[in-house]
């Protein structure tokens, strides 16, 4: 058996990525869970910001961001950039999270981040009180130590990494569990008839 809620906004798990709008002097951290890669080739991801929030206008006005994957290691400090804004204070200093240079962008990285997405902003709409923005990665960067591989990206240890699990809705922080196959490959034992 099965209940009906009606249209609920609720979809889960979700990385916690701290997005990042500014530059090296003066820069905003924001908590967003709603982020999905959109395309390949270019590559770009979207994300969900609110219209009353202080970073919607900043990234209009910046027209780039970084998205910084958050890690257990720095929960409380994600959250908080999640329930304050940055017209209020400056989030950097408060947290203590450290900014980096960028590549290609003038939105600064998130060194305790392991994984960071340069993007630039190529396009935005308004759906509702939400600002919908694509941004078109231009630059990735990953902490060596935690590749298996130096050359390649697909060899992230994601014990090691630990990326902060945001389960919408159940309103919890959670962390990956084990392995439990191949994508792209488990698919091959099914077997019919
Ligand atoms: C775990 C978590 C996930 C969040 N995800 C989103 C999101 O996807 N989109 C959004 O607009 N706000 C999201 N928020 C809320 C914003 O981070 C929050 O409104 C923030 O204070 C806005 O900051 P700003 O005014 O500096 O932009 C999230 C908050 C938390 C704690």
């Amino acid at each position: 058996m099965k209940t009906t809620f009606g249209p609920q906004k609720i979809m889960f798990p979700c990385p916690t990525t701290l997005v990042v709008t500014g530059s090296m002097e003066k820069a905003n951290i924001v908590t967003i869970a709603w982020v999905s890669l959109l395309t390949s080739k270019p590559p770009t991801l979207g994300i969900s910001v609110g219209t009353r929030g202080f970073s919607g206008e900043e990234i209009k006005a910046n027209k780039d961001f970084t998205v910084n994957i958050a890690t257990v290691s720095i929960m409380t400090e994600a959250d908080f950039c999640g329930i304050r804004s940055g017209r209020d204070l400056d989030k950097f200093a408060e947290t203590g999270l450290t900014k980096m240079p960028s590549k290609v962008v003038r939105s600064p990285i998130i060194k305790e981040c392991p994984l960071n997405l340069e993007c630039k902003l190529v396009d935005w709409r308004i759906i509702g009180r939400t600002n919908h923005f694509v941004g078109e990665i231009v630059e990735t960067h990953v902490d060596t130590n935690l590749l298996e591989d130096a050359d390649n990206i697909g060899s992230i240890d994601i014990r090691a990494f630990d990326p902060l699990i945001y389960i919408g809705g159940v309103r919890e922080y959670r962390r990956v569990g084990e392995k439990v196959g191949d994508p792209y490959k488990i698919g091959n034992e099914l077997k019919k008839g």
